[in-house]
């Protein structure tokens, strides 16, 4: 029997839908019941994004957006504010974070086929997510205006110089100044705290709008909107509040103690996380020796630089982010999961992550010789991975996908 509703919520679901939302998003939202944990990441990419937002208006309350005062204004937040060190370990642990999370929560896409139809905008929305979280980044990235900030703004502004024609031009409308200056660390700012949060905020939720939708997909790629009750309710779902919300607890425990275990013992990474050169004032006169990006975007600075030319490296490095918002059209396989998928389809998903980690990594170190080599075999697989996928997933021979989620 339904519970009596308070007259105060009867009042209010008058003027605003809120039971009827609130079921038709959790507790009548019937999720495949075997869901696992890589089921976990969207829900912790939400908490990483909620603690940059909070940890980003406390700092936002002492940091100074000046070319002048900005650098300082980062050490009176780490040594003087009461906590500061805390809210700016807590904030720059984050960003890797929401990167790690993200980075897992997409390949899980990979290996489950959930950007398959019907979930094709789930994923589009997805990838604006994505490229809207690496502009977040990158903008966030100068505001310490140390010198690896400068110099990072320095060689990603310069990569819009090497597009024919207007490139000169582009370069200076983004830096709004001759230089990198003051003006642009302003305008950075202005984007970094107001307009990509929006922007991020409102794509997250029409990503999960779109998802609500169609459904969720499961480890198994089973479609369990083919077998309902006599309610219409799908006999292997279950409502996602209590029993996710619940059951994906411990996971976020986990994930929490791992944060806080960087936040509080590793905050720098080894480097990774905040860069050596970083904790040095912004300099135009001197160059740091080696100038790399933070580790997220290292996959693709790693195929930027494995190409000669630098308007071929730009229009590589373009297409290697590009070719990920059309994956929905590539794969013509007619099972979701990789569970269910021939071999070929399983070689290339296991060697396009090796080859996204090995670029990661070859991102963030020097250019050597042979690094350059690996990087270009690498940026290889990268490519086929996607180009060759309408061939391989087309031509294998698939197992068949059971009726009904077994477990
Ligand atoms: C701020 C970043 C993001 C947040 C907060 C977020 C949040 C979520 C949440 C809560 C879900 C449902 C729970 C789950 O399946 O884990 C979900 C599903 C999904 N997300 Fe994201 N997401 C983000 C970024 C992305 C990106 C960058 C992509 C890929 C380009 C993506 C692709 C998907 C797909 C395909 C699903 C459906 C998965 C399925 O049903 O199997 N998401 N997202």
């Amino acid at each position: 029997m339904a519970a009596k509703k308070h007259p105060l919520m009867v009042w209010i679901d008058q003027r605003l839908p809120v039971t009827s939302a609130y079921e038709k998003h959790m507790s009548k939202y019937y999720a495949p019941k075997n869901f696992n944990w890589w089921y976990v990441f969207g829900l912790l990419a939400m908490i990483v994004f909620a603690n940059q937002i909070l940890t980003g208006i406390w700092l936002t309350m002492s940091y100074v957006p000046s070319s002048e005062e900005a650098f300082r204004s980062v050490e009176y937040i780490m040594r003087d504010v009461e906590f500061g060190w805390l809210i700016r370990y807590m904030h720059s642990t984050g960003a890797s974070m929401f990167f790690l999370v993200v980075y897992l929560h997409m390949f899980r896409g990979v290996l489950y086929g959930s950007y398959q139809k019907p979930r094709e905008l789930i994923w589009l929305f997805g990838m604006f997510v994505y490229v809207a979280m690496m502009a977040e980044g990158f903008m966030g990235y100068i505001l310490p205006w140390g010198n690896m900030s400068y110099w990072g703004a320095q060689v990603i502004i310069s990569l819009f110089g090497a597009i024919p024609y207007i490139g000169e031009g582009l370069q200076q409308w983004i830096r709004g100044d001759y230089l990198i200056s003051g003006i642009t660390l302003n305008r950075f700012f202005a984007l970094h705290v107001i307009a990509l949060p929006l922007v991020l905020a409102l794509l997250v939720v029409v990503h999960v709008l779109a998802l609500h939708e169609v459904g969720s997909n499961n480890p198994e790629g089973i479609d369990i909107k083919k077998h309902l009750d006599k309610n219409g309710v799908p006999l292997d779902g279950v409502p996602f509040h209590p029993y996710f919300t619940l059951g994906k607890l411990p996971a976020v425990v986990i994930f929490l103690f791992v944060f806080c275990g960087i936040i509080f013992f590793y905050p720098e990474g080894g480097g990774f996380f905040l860069e050596q050169a970083n904790f040095e004032p912004a300099n135009n006169l001197k160059t740091p020796p080696h100038i790399a990006p933070v580790w997220y975007y290292g996959a693709f600075y790693a195929i930027l630089r494995a190409i000669p030319s630098k308007l071929g490296g730009v229009i590589m490095m373009a297409s290697a982010i590009a070719i990920m918002f059309v994956l929905p059209w590539l794969d013509r396989s007619p099972v979701k999961s990789w569970r269910y998928k021939g071999i070929l389809s399983k070689l290339a998903i296991v060697l396009f992550a090796i080859a996204f980690c090995v670029l990661t990594y070859l991102g963030t170190a020097p250019a050597t010789e042979l690094n350059t080599l690996i990087a270009r075999v690498s940026t290889a697989i990268y490519f086929a991975f996607f180009l060759l996928m309408p061939w391989y997933t087309k031509i294998e021979k698939t197992k068949p996908v059971p009726e009904r989620v077994s477990r």
